[in-house]
């Protein structure tokens, strides 16, 4: 068994991040959303893993994520040159693949559920594809499963605008090798992609077994913002209780650390009060600031006289003077935010890298 986790794409939604980064490795809780899934697929016993990247973001996915040995795991990176679709992608990989069974892994895609469960049911009831679904408010944004009453899968739509069911595909994906033969019948879709959900379409119209489960546990798309928001505060939930780890930090006496937090090595933190959860990288500088539950300040970060909650702020990022409480922001890698004294008194961000915003 191999692992496919596709790392390419335009990363459109969370664009002005994405513009300069590569949105698989945009931070929850400081890690990588694609590392949650290296690390999902490695603990379900699967290190022969393969990661589609682009011409754009590939470089910098590859320098972090590095060869696989942090992960217990061998990582083979396929460049995908055009990001026309999902199941384009599983032709990229298909040197790789060989004709091994494999996962397919959206790098965006956060699911809190062991694989293990599902790998169990497509190893031992021998699947050509299983499929995870889920109950969404907002179907069209996704592909769609229609299934009958035994819940036999009898059709699947990639984002309709009339939805025959609520049941969105999660983007976790199992195949045999008759995937491959399903992607050679299929045509490109009206948006000009190569769709997977086609491809398991082809499939199910040849008799070959398909199966679905309902996926429990949360699951989430981390391609916008809100998405990447919650990500957040359901990873920093799951922060052991007992964790406060400031050991190798400076902190002066004059701070109060509250509850669940980590702050990373070299850090210092004047005047501050922290109340968690809250992760806090390396190298970062807070003097006079309140970090609020559910916040996460990546490496090298200055915090100056600034109030913020429910936040993720990105690497060397800079915001001076915010008394008035950030909520609900992500800010980009190197932004500057400095305010003169008289101010407006919410404030609600959604800030690219290398933005300088003065607030007059
Ligand atoms: O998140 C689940 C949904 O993911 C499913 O319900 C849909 O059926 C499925 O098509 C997919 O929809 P998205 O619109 O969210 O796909 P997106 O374009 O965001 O791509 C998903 C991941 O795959 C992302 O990490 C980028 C990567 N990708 C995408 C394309 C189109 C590639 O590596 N190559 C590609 O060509």
């Amino acid at each position: 068994m191999k692992a496919l986790i596709l790392s390419g794409g335009k990363g459109t939604r969370l664009r002005p991040l994405t513009y300069t980064g590569a949105k698989q490795l945009v931070p929850v809780a400081n890690k990588p959303v694609l590392w949650y899934g290296i690390e999902g697929i490695v603990a379900a016993g699967i290190t022969d893993i393969g990661i589609i990247i682009s011409p754009e973001t590939g470089e910098e996915v590859r320098a972090r994520t590095g060869n696989g040995d942090r992960f217990g795991a061998q990582i083979t990176y396929l460049l995908q040159e055009q990001p026309a679709g999902l199941a384009h992608a599983v032709k990229v990989g298909l040197p790789f693949l060989g004709a091994s069974p494999f996962i397919m892994y959206l790098g965006d895609n956060l699911i809190q559920s062991d694989l293990k469960v599902f790998l169990h049911t497509f190893k031992t009831q021998d699947l050509d594809a299983l499929i995870l679904l889920r109950s969404v408010s907002n179907p069209s944004a996704f592909g769609v499963a229609k299934i009958d009453e035994n819940g036999k899968v009898l059709q699947l739509l990639e984002k309709p605008v009339v939805p025959p069911s609520n049941l969105a595909l999660v983007g976790v994906y199992f195949f045999s090798a008759a995937i491959h033969a399903a992607i050679d019948q299929i045509q490109p879709s009206a948006r000009g992609e190569l769709e997977i959900t086609d491809a398991i379409q082809q499939l199910i119209d040849h008799q070959k077994k398909v199966e679905a489960c309902t996926l429990e546990g949360w699951w989430l798309d981390t391609g916008k913002k809100d998405d990447l928001l919650e990500a957040n505060r359901i990873i920093l939930d799951t922060l052991d209780p007992c964790t406060q780890n400031i050991t190798q930090a400076d902190v002066d006496d004059r701070s109060q650390i509250l509850g669940r937090v980590q702050i990373g090595a070299r850090s210092v933190v004047l005047n501050c009060t922290i109340r968690g959860p809250v992760v806090i990288g390396e190298d970062c500088h807070l003097e006079n600031c309140f970090i609020g539950p559910y916040s996460s300040i990546a490496d090298r970060v200055t915090l100056i006289d600034t109030d913020l909650e429910h936040s993720v702020i990105l690497q060397g990022a800079k915001i001076v003077g915010i008394h008035d409480r950030i909520i609900d922001s992500v800010i980009g890698r190197r932004a500057q935010l400095t305010v003169a004294p008289k101010r407006p008194k919410a404030l609600r961000f959604l800030i690219g890298d290398d933005c300088q915003i003065e607030l007059m």
